[in-house]
């Protein structure tokens, strides 16, 4: 039984941590994971052999760049090169790298949820590539659309890379397509990054990683609740686990209670009770098919202009218009 007391929510933060443990079943939006910690620990997976992502998504713009460059200016026009989810931008460097060397007249926009990302990678672009104008927004996606909306004479390309669209269930992904697409002018590209169905083993292989790094991930929104909610998780009381279903291409993570506990999170004023094996579902990393995005960019009112793909056809990046 949960005991509660009715208490003032104040952030949209705590607000879900109280609506998602108070559910059944429990989850917690993975949104939450990206924290000073969690963006290193997110920086640690994307350099494991296992998780394959990154390094198809660098080789696809690495193998593209001037085509894709030509595509985003429209010959030599400048534009608005506007970034969802950014991260540490590794890739990206890759594009406006090319794009600075080459004299594209372009301003660079990346948008992130994490302050402490953004942070880091407007530093990293003044050390490496001081010459490029850069704009940082935080918020969530959602909130960026506002950014996308911002009046401005030149075009816009949006970048949403990393199949980061992979963390919304298609019905999220269309609403989200949806309400980028209503922004877009004729001239706007959307750069898409999307994982692709592949051997289901390298799939849960890039989830589940030996070292336990993926483990750590997970866990690190326990780690968070404790920080910021003044909670008493024990980690260790907790296991990551993995699952992928390659009919629908959704993968899923939890994080399941070893045993019967009690957690307090004191800021809520709420004790959070766990029967042996209870879940709580943390995130889906969507994988798809080439029917599946051209149902997901039709729904939106998108068109597909054309995609890159890496030479085993795992990671796709599509580029869409509006209709
Ligand atoms: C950043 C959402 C693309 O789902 O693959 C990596 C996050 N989660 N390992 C993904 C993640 C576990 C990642 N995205």
């Amino acid at each position: 039984m949960q005991q509660t007391i009715a208490t003032a929510l104040e952030t949209q933060f705590e607000k879900d941590v109280y609506q998602g443990l108070t559910e059944y079943p429990k989850y917690l939006s993975s949104q939450y994971f990206y924290d000073a910690k969690g963006d290193k620990l997110f920086q640690d997976i994307m350099n494991m052999p296992e998780y394959y992502l990154t390094d198809r998504e660098f080789e696809i713009l690495s193998d593209n760049t001037a085509e894709i460059a030509k595509l985003f200016a429209r010959g030599n026009a400048s534009f608005k090169l506007l970034e969802l989810g950014a991260g540490d931008g590794k890739k990206t460097k890759i594009l406006l790298n090319y794009l600075s060397k080459n004299n594209f007249k372009f301003k660079y926009h990346p948008i992130d949820i994490s302050q402490n990302a953004l942070d880091g990678l407007e530093a990293s672009l003044l050390k490496e590539l001081p010459e490029v104008l850069v704009e940082t927004r935080q918020g969530t996606y959602f909130e960026t659309l506002e950014e996308i909306n911002a009046e401005n004479g030149t075009h816009k390309i949006i970048l949403f890379l990393g199949s980061n669209i992979g963390n919304l269930l298609h019905s999220q992904a269309i609403a989200f397509l949806k309400s980028v697409q209503e922004l877009m002018q004729e001239d706007d590209l959307l750069f898409v990054g999307f994982d692709m169905k592949k051997n289901p083993e390298i799939i849960l292989d890039a989830y589940n990683d030996a070292s336990g790094i993926t483990a750590a991930f997970n866990k690190n929104i326990l780690a968070r609740i404790n920080t910021e909610l003044d909670a008493n998780f024990d980690l260790d009381k907790f296991r990551h686990w993995e699952v992928y279903d390659p009919e629908t291409g959704t993968a899923k993570s939890f994080l399941v209670s070893k045993e019967n506990q009690t957690v307090t999170l004191q800021k809520l004023d709420l004790q959070v009770h766990f029967t042996a094996w209870e879940t709580i579902h943390t995130e889906i990393s969507q994988k798809y098919d080439d029917r599946t995005i051209a149902w997901l960019a039709d729904k939106s009112g998108l068109d597909i202009v054309t995609e890159f793909s890496d030479a085993n056809a795992h990671y796709k990046n599509y580029v869409f218009r509006t209709k």
